[in-house]
Protein backbone atom coordinates (compact mmCIF):
# COMPACT_ATOMS: atom_id res chain seq x y z
CA UNK A 1 0.00 0.00 0.00
CA UNK A 2 1.58 3.60 -0.89
CA UNK A 3 -0.61 6.44 0.41
CA UNK A 4 -0.15 10.13 -0.13
CA UNK A 5 -0.35 12.18 2.94
CA UNK A 6 -1.00 15.92 1.58
CA UNK A 7 -0.54 18.24 4.26
CA UNK A 8 1.93 15.78 6.09
CA UNK A 9 4.05 18.58 8.05
CA UNK A 10 1.28 19.91 9.58
CA UNK A 11 -0.25 19.08 13.16
CA UNK A 12 -2.63 16.25 12.40
CA UNK A 13 -0.89 15.26 9.05
CA UNK A 14 1.78 14.49 11.22
CA UNK A 15 0.44 12.75 13.54
CA UNK A 16 -1.38 10.73 10.72
CA UNK A 17 2.25 10.26 9.52
CA UNK A 18 3.66 8.86 12.52
CA UNK A 19 0.75 6.79 13.53
CA UNK A 20 0.85 4.88 9.77
CA UNK A 21 4.25 4.21 10.27
CA UNK A 22 3.87 2.58 14.04
CA UNK A 23 0.96 0.16 13.46
CA UNK A 24 0.83 -0.26 9.78
CA UNK A 25 4.43 -1.27 8.93
CA UNK A 26 3.64 -2.46 5.23
CA UNK A 27 2.16 0.97 4.32
CA UNK A 28 4.72 3.66 2.37
CA UNK A 29 3.70 6.96 2.60
CA UNK A 30 4.52 9.91 0.97
CA UNK A 31 4.03 13.70 2.91
CA UNK A 32 3.24 16.02 0.47
CA UNK A 33 3.79 19.62 2.09
CA UNK A 34 4.11 22.91 0.91
CA UNK A 35 5.34 24.24 4.38
CA UNK A 36 3.20 27.55 4.53
CA UNK A 37 3.76 28.73 8.14
CA UNK A 38 1.49 26.28 9.45
CA UNK A 39 3.79 23.23 7.68
CA UNK A 40 6.61 22.61 10.31
CA UNK A 41 9.38 19.60 8.93
CA UNK A 42 10.94 18.92 12.30
CA UNK A 43 7.26 17.22 13.39
CA UNK A 44 8.80 14.99 10.46
CA UNK A 45 12.39 15.06 12.07
CA UNK A 46 11.98 11.63 14.09
CA UNK A 47 10.87 9.68 10.68
CA UNK A 48 12.56 11.60 8.09
CA UNK A 49 15.02 8.52 7.01
CA UNK A 50 12.84 5.73 7.97
CA UNK A 51 12.71 3.46 4.57
CA UNK A 52 9.07 3.97 4.10
CA UNK A 53 9.11 7.56 4.14
CA UNK A 54 9.49 10.18 2.00
CA UNK A 55 8.86 13.76 2.17
CA UNK A 56 8.21 16.14 -0.62
CA UNK A 57 8.49 19.63 -0.75
CA UNK A 58 4.94 21.02 -2.89
CA UNK A 59 1.82 22.51 -3.72
CA UNK A 60 -1.39 20.96 -4.15
CA UNK A 61 -2.72 23.11 -6.59
CA UNK A 62 0.58 23.12 -8.69
CA UNK A 63 -1.40 20.61 -11.49
CA UNK A 64 2.08 19.68 -13.08
CA UNK A 65 4.09 19.00 -10.66
CA UNK A 66 1.13 16.64 -8.72
CA UNK A 67 0.62 14.87 -11.67
CA UNK A 68 4.19 14.25 -12.15
CA UNK A 69 4.18 13.40 -8.11
CA UNK A 70 1.67 11.03 -9.35
CA UNK A 71 3.29 9.61 -12.45
CA UNK A 72 6.33 8.75 -10.51
CA UNK A 73 5.08 7.21 -7.59
CA UNK A 74 1.56 5.14 -8.31
CA UNK A 75 -0.50 5.43 -5.01
CA UNK A 76 -2.62 3.30 -3.92
CA UNK A 77 -4.73 5.96 -1.99
CA UNK A 78 -4.38 9.92 -1.42
CA UNK A 79 -5.43 11.48 2.36
CA UNK A 80 -5.78 15.32 1.92
CA UNK A 81 -5.10 17.09 4.70
CA UNK A 82 -3.24 20.14 3.12
CA UNK A 83 -5.82 22.93 3.77
CA UNK A 84 -5.34 26.51 5.13
CA UNK A 85 -6.91 25.63 8.39
CA UNK A 86 -7.39 28.98 10.96
CA UNK A 87 -10.86 29.90 10.67
CA UNK A 88 -9.14 33.90 12.27
CA UNK A 89 -6.74 34.05 9.47
CA UNK A 90 -9.83 33.26 6.65
CA UNK A 91 -11.58 36.45 8.19
CA UNK A 92 -8.67 38.44 7.53
CA UNK A 93 -7.83 36.84 4.57
CA UNK A 94 -10.37 34.19 2.55
CA UNK A 95 -8.96 34.31 -1.06
CA UNK A 96 -6.00 31.78 -0.24
CA UNK A 97 -8.51 29.54 1.59
CA UNK A 98 -10.56 29.09 -1.73
CA UNK A 99 -7.62 28.78 -3.89
CA UNK A 100 -5.45 25.70 -1.77
CA UNK A 101 -8.88 24.38 0.02
CA UNK A 102 -11.19 24.08 -2.76
CA UNK A 103 -8.99 24.00 -5.93
CA UNK A 104 -6.25 21.94 -4.56
CA UNK A 105 -8.78 19.55 -4.02
CA UNK A 106 -10.05 19.76 -7.29
CA UNK A 107 -6.22 19.15 -8.28
CA UNK A 108 -5.92 16.22 -6.11
CA UNK A 109 -8.94 14.58 -7.91
CA UNK A 110 -7.91 15.23 -11.13
CA UNK A 111 -4.74 13.38 -10.64
CA UNK A 112 -6.38 10.49 -9.00
CA UNK A 113 -8.72 9.79 -11.97
CA UNK A 114 -5.95 10.40 -14.42
CA UNK A 115 -3.84 7.60 -12.33
CA UNK A 116 -6.35 5.33 -11.13
CA UNK A 117 -5.71 5.90 -7.33
CA UNK A 118 -7.71 3.23 -5.69
CA UNK A 119 -8.99 5.90 -2.43
CA UNK A 120 -8.90 9.84 -2.13
CA UNK A 121 -10.06 10.64 1.37
CA UNK A 122 -10.91 13.66 2.16
CA UNK A 123 -10.14 15.38 5.80
CA UNK A 124 -12.88 17.72 6.31
CA UNK A 125 -14.81 19.42 9.31
CA UNK A 126 -17.48 19.33 11.77
CA UNK A 127 -17.31 23.34 11.19
CA UNK A 128 -19.23 22.69 7.79
CA UNK A 129 -22.54 21.97 9.64
CA UNK A 130 -22.36 25.25 11.19
CA UNK A 131 -23.40 25.57 14.60
CA UNK A 132 -25.94 24.31 16.88
CA UNK A 133 -27.64 26.23 19.80
CA UNK A 134 -26.08 26.15 23.38
CA UNK A 135 -29.19 25.24 25.18
CA UNK A 136 -30.05 21.91 23.24
CA UNK A 137 -27.49 20.18 24.46
CA UNK A 138 -29.62 16.76 22.69
CA UNK A 139 -28.48 18.10 19.64
CA UNK A 140 -26.03 16.86 17.58
CA UNK A 141 -23.91 16.86 14.07
CA UNK A 142 -24.83 13.54 12.43
CA UNK A 143 -24.30 12.97 8.62
CA UNK A 144 -27.30 13.68 7.59
CA UNK A 145 -27.23 17.79 9.29
CA UNK A 146 -27.53 19.92 5.73
CA UNK A 147 -24.23 22.28 5.47
CA UNK A 148 -24.70 25.40 6.36
CA UNK A 149 -21.41 27.29 7.13
CA UNK A 150 -20.32 30.57 9.17
CA UNK A 151 -16.23 31.24 8.03
CA UNK A 152 -14.93 31.60 4.51
CA UNK A 153 -12.40 28.08 6.17
CA UNK A 154 -15.49 26.57 6.51
CA UNK A 155 -17.50 27.72 3.11
CA UNK A 156 -14.04 26.64 1.43
CA UNK A 157 -14.19 23.41 3.51
CA UNK A 158 -17.69 22.20 2.99
CA UNK A 159 -16.91 23.67 -0.75
CA UNK A 160 -14.36 20.77 -1.02
CA UNK A 161 -16.39 18.59 0.45
CA UNK A 162 -19.21 19.10 -1.94
CA UNK A 163 -17.11 18.66 -5.07
CA UNK A 164 -15.59 15.31 -3.74
CA UNK A 165 -19.24 14.13 -3.79
CA UNK A 166 -19.53 15.20 -6.99
CA UNK A 167 -16.41 13.26 -8.65
CA UNK A 168 -17.86 10.06 -6.55
CA UNK A 169 -21.21 10.76 -8.65
CA UNK A 170 -19.61 12.32 -11.90
CA UNK A 171 -16.83 10.46 -12.52
CA UNK A 172 -17.45 7.32 -9.95
CA UNK A 173 -13.83 8.34 -8.14
CA UNK A 174 -13.71 6.24 -5.36
CA UNK A 175 -13.87 8.78 -2.26
CA UNK A 176 -14.08 8.50 1.32
CA UNK A 177 -15.30 11.84 3.75
CA UNK A 178 -14.51 12.69 7.63
CA UNK A 179 -15.64 15.38 8.73
CA UNK A 180 -14.07 15.65 12.58
CA UNK A 181 -14.62 17.89 15.50
CA UNK A 182 -11.48 19.91 17.31
CA UNK A 183 -8.51 18.12 17.41
CA UNK A 184 -5.96 18.55 20.28
CA UNK A 185 -2.25 16.79 20.79
CA UNK A 186 1.44 17.15 20.11
CA UNK A 187 2.84 19.30 17.72
CA UNK A 188 -0.33 21.63 17.01
CA UNK A 189 0.53 24.80 16.05
CA UNK A 190 0.60 27.33 18.71
CA UNK A 191 -2.51 29.69 17.07
CA UNK A 192 -5.04 27.24 18.32
CA UNK A 193 -6.80 27.04 21.45
CA UNK A 194 -5.46 25.10 23.18
CA UNK A 195 -1.46 25.42 22.15
CA UNK A 196 -2.04 28.81 22.22
CA UNK A 197 -2.84 28.68 26.07
CA UNK A 198 -0.27 26.32 27.25
CA UNK A 199 3.01 28.49 25.37
CA UNK A 200 1.35 32.03 26.87
CA UNK A 201 0.54 30.45 30.20
CA UNK A 202 3.87 29.23 30.20
CA UNK A 203 5.32 32.61 29.65
CA UNK A 204 3.09 34.51 32.57
CA UNK A 205 1.47 35.84 29.55
CA UNK A 206 -2.91 37.14 29.32
CA UNK A 207 -4.77 34.47 27.91
CA UNK A 208 -6.80 35.58 24.90
CA UNK A 209 -10.61 34.25 25.62
CA UNK A 210 -13.02 35.80 23.11
CA UNK A 211 -16.53 36.76 23.72
CA UNK A 212 -17.81 35.62 27.18
CA UNK A 213 -15.79 32.21 26.81
CA UNK A 214 -18.96 30.18 26.84
CA UNK A 215 -18.71 28.90 23.39
CA UNK A 216 -18.58 24.81 23.16
CA UNK A 217 -16.30 22.80 21.20
CA UNK A 218 -16.18 18.48 21.18
CA UNK A 219 -12.42 18.31 21.50
CA UNK A 220 -10.66 14.79 20.24
CA UNK A 221 -7.48 13.75 21.04
CA UNK A 222 -5.37 13.96 17.78
CA UNK A 223 -4.38 9.74 17.74
CA UNK A 224 -8.05 8.88 17.83
CA UNK A 225 -8.61 10.75 14.34
CA UNK A 226 -5.87 9.36 12.70
CA UNK A 227 -7.12 5.88 13.46
CA UNK A 228 -10.49 6.82 12.79
CA UNK A 229 -8.89 7.43 9.39
CA UNK A 230 -6.65 4.47 9.50
CA UNK A 231 -9.89 2.20 9.18
CA UNK A 232 -12.11 4.68 6.85
CA UNK A 233 -9.38 3.75 4.31
CA UNK A 234 -9.31 0.06 5.10
CA UNK A 235 -12.91 -0.51 5.67
CA UNK A 236 -14.91 2.43 5.13
CA UNK A 237 -17.38 1.85 2.48
CA UNK A 238 -16.57 4.11 -0.95
CA UNK A 239 -18.76 7.20 -1.37
CA UNK A 240 -19.89 7.47 2.39
CA UNK A 241 -19.33 10.68 4.87
CA UNK A 242 -18.47 9.69 8.31
CA UNK A 243 -18.61 12.18 11.46
CA UNK A 244 -15.75 11.82 13.72
CA UNK A 245 -15.93 13.09 17.65
CA UNK A 246 -15.76 11.68 20.66
CA UNK A 247 -18.91 13.21 23.20
CA UNK A 248 -15.84 15.65 24.54
CA UNK A 249 -17.65 18.91 24.85
CA UNK A 250 -15.98 21.76 26.83
CA UNK A 251 -16.92 25.96 27.09
CA UNK A 252 -13.69 27.54 25.71
CA UNK A 253 -13.69 28.93 29.20
CA UNK A 254 -13.10 25.78 30.98
CA UNK A 255 -10.57 24.08 28.65
CA UNK A 256 -8.57 27.22 29.51
CA UNK A 257 -9.04 27.01 33.09
CA UNK A 258 -8.27 23.66 32.94
CA UNK A 259 -4.58 24.44 31.03
CA UNK A 260 -4.02 27.02 34.18
CA UNK A 261 -4.78 24.19 36.85
CA UNK A 262 -2.26 21.71 35.05
CA UNK A 263 0.22 24.19 34.67
CA UNK A 264 -0.09 26.17 38.13
CA UNK A 265 -0.93 29.16 36.87
CA UNK A 266 -3.54 31.48 38.47
CA UNK A 267 -6.71 31.75 36.72
CA UNK A 268 -6.22 35.91 36.43
CA UNK A 269 -4.29 35.17 33.48
CA UNK A 270 -7.18 34.49 31.80
CA UNK A 271 -8.33 37.80 29.61
CA UNK A 272 -11.69 38.60 27.86
CA UNK A 273 -11.16 39.92 24.41
CA UNK A 274 -13.28 41.17 21.46
CA UNK A 275 -15.62 38.30 19.77
CA UNK A 276 -14.44 35.98 16.60
CA UNK A 277 -16.99 37.59 14.09
CA UNK A 278 -19.29 34.98 12.84
CA UNK A 279 -18.33 32.54 15.60
CA UNK A 280 -20.11 29.27 16.30
CA UNK A 281 -21.42 28.85 19.21
CA UNK A 282 -21.35 24.97 19.22
CA UNK A 283 -19.94 21.88 17.70
CA UNK A 284 -21.15 18.43 19.12
CA UNK A 285 -20.69 15.48 16.71
CA UNK A 286 -22.32 12.10 16.84
CA UNK A 287 -20.01 9.42 16.18
CA UNK A 288 -23.02 6.66 15.65
CA UNK A 289 -22.01 6.10 11.97
CA UNK A 290 -18.57 4.98 12.17
CA UNK A 291 -19.02 3.51 15.25
CA UNK A 292 -21.82 1.02 13.96
CA UNK A 293 -20.56 0.56 10.90
CA UNK A 294 -16.47 0.58 11.30
CA UNK A 295 -15.85 0.03 15.14
CA UNK A 296 -14.19 2.72 15.99
CA UNK A 297 -14.11 4.23 19.13
CA UNK A 298 -12.43 7.40 20.42
CA UNK A 299 -9.54 5.69 23.61
CA UNK A 300 -8.17 9.08 25.18
CA UNK A 301 -10.73 10.58 27.34
CA UNK A 302 -10.33 14.51 27.70
CA UNK A 303 -8.63 14.52 31.42
CA UNK A 304 -6.04 12.14 29.93
CA UNK A 305 -5.80 13.75 26.76
CA UNK A 306 -5.35 17.27 28.22
CA UNK A 307 -2.28 16.12 30.56
CA UNK A 308 -0.92 14.28 27.81
CA UNK A 309 -0.79 17.70 25.34
CA UNK A 310 0.28 20.18 28.50
CA UNK A 311 3.25 16.97 29.10
CA UNK A 312 4.29 17.25 25.91
CA UNK A 313 4.57 20.86 25.25
CA UNK A 314 6.81 20.59 28.53
CA UNK A 315 9.08 18.27 26.91
CA UNK A 316 9.05 19.90 23.56
CA UNK A 317 9.90 23.41 24.29
CA UNK A 318 12.65 23.55 21.62
CA UNK A 319 9.43 22.57 19.20
CA UNK A 320 7.14 25.44 20.01
CA UNK A 321 9.88 28.26 20.56
CA UNK A 322 11.09 27.88 17.32
CA UNK A 323 8.00 28.45 15.49
CA UNK A 324 7.46 31.80 17.98
CA UNK A 325 10.63 32.97 16.96
CA UNK A 326 10.50 31.93 13.31
CA UNK A 327 13.55 29.75 13.37
CA UNK A 328 11.29 26.61 12.01
CA UNK A 329 11.25 28.02 8.98
CA UNK A 330 15.01 27.43 8.23
CA UNK A 331 14.73 23.71 9.05
CA UNK A 332 13.76 22.83 5.45
CA UNK A 333 17.38 24.41 4.48
CA UNK A 334 19.04 22.68 7.14
CA UNK A 335 17.44 19.35 6.81
CA UNK A 336 17.26 19.26 2.51
CA UNK A 337 19.71 22.03 1.58
CA UNK A 338 22.81 19.40 1.52
CA UNK A 339 20.79 16.30 -0.03
CA UNK A 340 21.15 15.57 -3.93
CA UNK A 341 18.09 15.22 -5.30
CA UNK A 342 16.87 11.31 -6.61
CA UNK A 343 15.44 11.15 -10.15
P1 LIG B 1 -2.53 22.64 9.79
O1 LIG B 1 -2.77 24.05 9.39
O2 LIG B 1 -1.77 22.36 11.03
O3 LIG B 1 -1.80 21.86 8.60
C1 LIG B 1 -2.09 22.09 7.26
C2 LIG B 1 -0.87 21.68 6.45
O4 LIG B 1 -1.17 21.88 5.07
C3 LIG B 1 0.38 22.53 6.74
O5 LIG B 1 1.49 21.69 6.94
C4 LIG B 1 0.56 23.37 5.48
O6 LIG B 1 1.92 23.66 5.19
C5 LIG B 1 -0.04 22.46 4.43
N1 LIG B 1 -0.50 23.20 3.25
C6 LIG B 1 -1.20 24.36 3.21
N2 LIG B 1 -1.40 24.74 1.94
C7 LIG B 1 -0.83 23.78 1.16
C8 LIG B 1 -0.71 23.59 -0.25
N3 LIG B 1 -1.24 24.49 -1.11
N4 LIG B 1 -0.09 22.51 -0.71
C9 LIG B 1 0.46 21.60 0.15
N5 LIG B 1 0.39 21.73 1.49
C10 LIG B 1 -0.24 22.81 1.98
O7 LIG B 1 -3.97 21.98 9.84
P2 LIG B 1 -4.49 20.73 10.69
O8 LIG B 1 -5.09 21.22 11.93
O9 LIG B 1 -3.45 19.68 10.72
O10 LIG B 1 -5.70 20.25 9.75
C11 LIG B 1 -5.47 19.27 8.73
C12 LIG B 1 -6.78 19.04 8.00
O11 LIG B 1 -7.76 18.57 8.91
C13 LIG B 1 -7.37 20.29 7.36
O12 LIG B 1 -7.93 19.92 6.13
C14 LIG B 1 -8.45 20.72 8.33
O13 LIG B 1 -9.47 21.40 7.65
C15 LIG B 1 -8.91 19.39 8.86
N6 LIG B 1 -9.46 19.38 10.23
C16 LIG B 1 -8.76 19.94 11.26
C17 LIG B 1 -9.27 19.85 12.55
C18 LIG B 1 -8.54 20.42 13.73
O14 LIG B 1 -9.07 20.47 14.82
N7 LIG B 1 -7.27 20.84 13.59
C19 LIG B 1 -10.50 19.21 12.77
C20 LIG B 1 -11.19 18.68 11.67
C21 LIG B 1 -10.65 18.75 10.41
O1 LIG C 1 -14.10 21.85 14.55
C1 LIG C 1 -13.01 21.56 13.76
C2 LIG C 1 -12.19 22.82 13.53
O2 LIG C 1 -11.54 23.11 14.77
C3 LIG C 1 -11.18 22.66 12.41
O3 LIG C 1 -11.87 22.48 11.21
C4 LIG C 1 -10.27 23.90 12.32
O4 LIG C 1 -9.26 23.68 11.33
C5 LIG C 1 -9.62 24.10 13.67
O5 LIG C 1 -8.80 25.27 13.65
C6 LIG C 1 -10.68 24.22 14.75
O6 LIG C 1 -11.44 25.44 14.58
P1 LIG C 1 -11.86 26.36 15.83
O7 LIG C 1 -12.16 27.71 15.35
O8 LIG C 1 -12.89 25.68 16.66
O9 LIG C 1 -10.45 26.29 16.65
P2 LIG C 1 -9.62 27.43 17.41
O10 LIG C 1 -8.55 26.72 18.16
O11 LIG C 1 -9.23 28.54 16.51
O12 LIG C 1 -10.68 28.00 18.45
C7 LIG C 1 -11.32 27.13 19.38
C8 LIG C 1 -12.29 27.98 20.20
O13 LIG C 1 -11.53 28.88 21.02
C9 LIG C 1 -13.18 28.86 19.35
O14 LIG C 1 -14.46 28.95 19.97
C10 LIG C 1 -12.51 30.23 19.38
C11 LIG C 1 -11.85 30.24 20.75
N1 LIG C 1 -10.59 31.00 20.84
C12 LIG C 1 -9.60 30.73 19.93
C13 LIG C 1 -8.41 31.41 19.97
C14 LIG C 1 -7.32 31.14 18.95
C15 LIG C 1 -10.39 31.92 21.85
O15 LIG C 1 -11.28 32.15 22.71
N2 LIG C 1 -9.21 32.59 21.91
C16 LIG C 1 -8.20 32.38 21.00
O16 LIG C 1 -7.16 33.07 21.09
Amino acid sequence: MKLLVTGGAGFIGCNFVHYMLQNNPSTSLVALDLLTYAGNLSSLESVIDHPNFRFVKGDITDREAIFALFEEESFDAVVNFAAESHVDRSIHNPGVFLTTNILGTQTLMDACRQYNVGRFHQVGTDEVYGDLPLDRPDLLFTEETPIHTSSPYSASKASADLLTQAYHRTYKLPITISRCSNNYGPYHFPEKLIPLMITRALHDQPLPVYGNGLNVRDWLYVEDHCAAIAMILEHGTVGEVYNVGGHNEKTNLDVVKTILDELGKPHSLIEFVTDRAGHDLRYAIDPTKIHNELGWTPKTPFKEGIQKTVQWYLEHRDWWQDILSGDYRNYYETMYGNREKVS
